[in-house]
């Protein structure tokens, strides 16, 4: 099936589920794939090995792509008490995750998914998490409706596909134990009508 399609019925699905009746429009820009913008489509994946290993320990490895600098740098300065937890990462290597971070931050990305995260955010706002984000609370606001077991949106994995490939289009998620008439989870590609 093209890829057009399977966006096409992934949207009506989507919107079905969702409860919106008018019609949502995809944003390609989350897309790899794009190639309409001046940077590549999607966020940055994250390539580089030691933050996965120190900073993907507990959870899903954020993109530095989700958060702009001025974030990573009050992460990064907050570590012995991070969520309630207290890092242990030895002071060099936390200065490379640092610069990693802060170099390939949202506000520095040329990541088209990247811009449009940076969208609604003001100068003045500093968040701690990801799912602070404003575009992250309008581009979920369906799911919160959804009849998931996943309570928060803080796993990106836990429903997107691809997320560690910077890839966070409107086909290519799975919304665990949400199925209304279709089986035990929605797997939106699983159920597009084939050919
Ligand atoms: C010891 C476990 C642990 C390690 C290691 C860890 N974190 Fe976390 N992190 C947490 C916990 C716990 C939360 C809060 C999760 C929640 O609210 O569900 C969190 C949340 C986050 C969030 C916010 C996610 C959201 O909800 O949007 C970011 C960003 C983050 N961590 C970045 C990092 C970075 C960067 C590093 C490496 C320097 C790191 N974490 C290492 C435990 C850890
Ligand atoms: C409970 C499942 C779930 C989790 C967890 C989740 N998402 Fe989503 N996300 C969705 C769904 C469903 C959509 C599409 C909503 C729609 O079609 O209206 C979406 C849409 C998006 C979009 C907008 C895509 C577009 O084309 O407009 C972005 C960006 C995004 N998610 C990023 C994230 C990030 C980053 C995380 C983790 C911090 C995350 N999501 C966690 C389910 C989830």
């Amino acid at each position: 099936m093209s890829r057009v399609w399977r966006r096409v019925a992934a949207l009506a699905i989507a919107g079905a589920l969702l409860g919106i009746t008018s019609a949502a429009v995809a944003d390609e820009r989350f897309d790899p794939e794009y190639k309409g913008g001046k940077g590549p489509g999607g966020i940055l994946p994250v390539k580089n090995e030691e933050y996965r290993n120190i900073c993907g320990a507990c959870h899903f490895t954020y993109s530095p792509g989700l958060l702009p600098a001025r974030s990573w740098e009050a992460i990064m300065a907050g570590t012995d008490k991070h969520f309630g937890k207290k890092l242990k990462i030895a002071p060099e290597a936390a200065a490379r995750i640092k610069t990693y971070l802060t170099e390939n931050a949202a506000d520095r990305s040329n990541y088209e998914g990247s811009k449009v995260l940076m969208q609604r955010l003001s100068d003045s706002q500093t968040p701690m998490r990801v799912t602070s984000m404003p575009i992250m609370a309008s581009r979920h606001a369906g799911v919160r409706n959804m009849r998931t077991s996943v309570k928060t949106l803080t796993n990106c994995d836990a429903c997107h596909l691809h997320p560690e490939e910077g890839m966070f289009a409107t086909d290519d998620y799975i919304i665990p134990g949400n199925n209304p008439g279709m089986g035990p989870d929605l797997h939106n590609s699983e159920h597009m009508p084939t050919g």
